[in-house]
């Protein structure tokens, strides 16, 4: 049987990114046969969040999103990262086969600090805990968005590692990308990839006015409606090509590239893409309130998602300590 699993940080609420690069892929996942595990990276989120309360909202707000867009709790185990300590036991001993050289190669890493963020032993050792989150659950296939996609490759140097110098101990992983390759790097107000450090998203619940306004500060430039452009230049037909059937979408755009009289502008375009979030999330964003509005319910499920991933992490765990003598 297949294991999936894949994560969420709860920094910040989640964006049009983590919806098509990961969070819909997971729902669809688990909808067919196999184990599914998801959790709520809140570990992780210690690397760039320093207030609790903010934090404790964040992993309410992720499992309601995960809920509100159809994931079945009885299907999939839903739960939060620091329920299941056995994480970090495993990420010490993936430290001890770990080298400085594969961290110091680390994209993610690379990137948070060229934008100045100063960073911590954690932020430094983030692949490894995450590396840890994949293998303490023996799972297969890591549903990802792009920018995961190296991390996921050190988890499986880890594995190759441990298992060279210990036996066949920790299963390894296989990343697994959205089927459709807009959403792998899905872009953010700025052209830039969407992220929740870099200040460019859009939150896939996000509605009326305030939706109005962030679709608004999507960046273009200033040439009139009537100048024709070619449309793959412009990465606001990205985001419309996330929503819009394929016909309607070469509609606009047949449009935008031949130009003149009764062509769309952009504000056009933004109005079109507005629309469509609106709609395509109206039925998650009403369940998303309903389940916000009981807190006590949704840590229940989460208490119960964790007892049920902890039963897998500390047979993993266990099976890591005898082979390399510490039981
Ligand atoms: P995080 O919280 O940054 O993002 C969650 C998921 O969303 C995807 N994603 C995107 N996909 C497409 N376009 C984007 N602009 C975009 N932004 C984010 C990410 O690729 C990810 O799949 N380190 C992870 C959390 C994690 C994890 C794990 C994931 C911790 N342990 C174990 C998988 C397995 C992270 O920061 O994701």
């Amino acid at each position: 049987m297949t294991t999936f699993l894949s994560g969420i940080q709860p920094s910040g609420r989640p964006h049009l990114g983590n919806y098509f690069g990961a969070l819909r892929q997971h729902v669809a996942a688990s909808r067919k046969a196999g184990e599914h595990f998801y959790f709520i990276a809140d570990y992780h989120s210690l690397t760039t969040v320093s207030d609790a309360d903010e934090l404790r909202d964040s992993v309410r707000d992720l499992a309601a999103t995960y809920l509100a867009i159809g994931l079945d709790p009885e299907r999939a185990i839903l739960f939060q990262q620091s329920r299941v300590p056995e994480v970090c036991e495993i990420t010490w001993l993936l430290s001890c086969v770990t080298g400085m050289g594969l961290l110091e190669r680390a994209h993610s890493y690379k990137d948070k600090v060229a934008r100045g963020i100063k960073p911590s032993v954690g932020l430094f050792t983030y692949p490894i805990l995450m590396s840890a989150d994949i293998i303490a659950y023996d799972a297969d296939v890591v549903p990802v968005g792009k920018d995961q996609v190296q991390h996921v490759e050190m988890a499986q140097d880890m594995v190759t590692h441990f298992n060279t110098r210990y036996g066949d101990v920790f299963k390894r992983p296989e990343y697994r990308l959205a089927e459709n390759a807009t959403m792998h790097k899905v872009l953010g107000l700025d052209g830039e990839k969407m992220s929740k450090s870099y200040g460019n998203d859009i939150w896939m619940f996000e509605s009326g006015k305030k939706l109005k306004k962030r679709v608004g500060q999507i960046v273009t430039d200033s040439r009139p409606p009537e100048e024709p452009k070619d449309p793959d230049g412009l990465f606001l037909f990205d985001l419309l090509a996330l929503f819009l059937e394929p016909s309607e979408l070469g509609e606009w755009k047949e449009k935008v590239r031949v130009g003149g009289e009764g062509a769309p502008g952009y504000g056009h375009l933004k109005l079109r893409l507005m629309e469509a979030i609106e709609e395509h999330f109206t039925e998650a964003r009403a369940r998303y309130s309903e389940l916000m509005a009981d807190p006590a319910e949704l840590d229940r499920l989460l208490t119960r998602g964790a007892e049920r991933a902890r039963e897998r992490a500390v047979r993993v765990r266990d099976r890591a300590y005898a082979a390399c003598g510490l039981r």
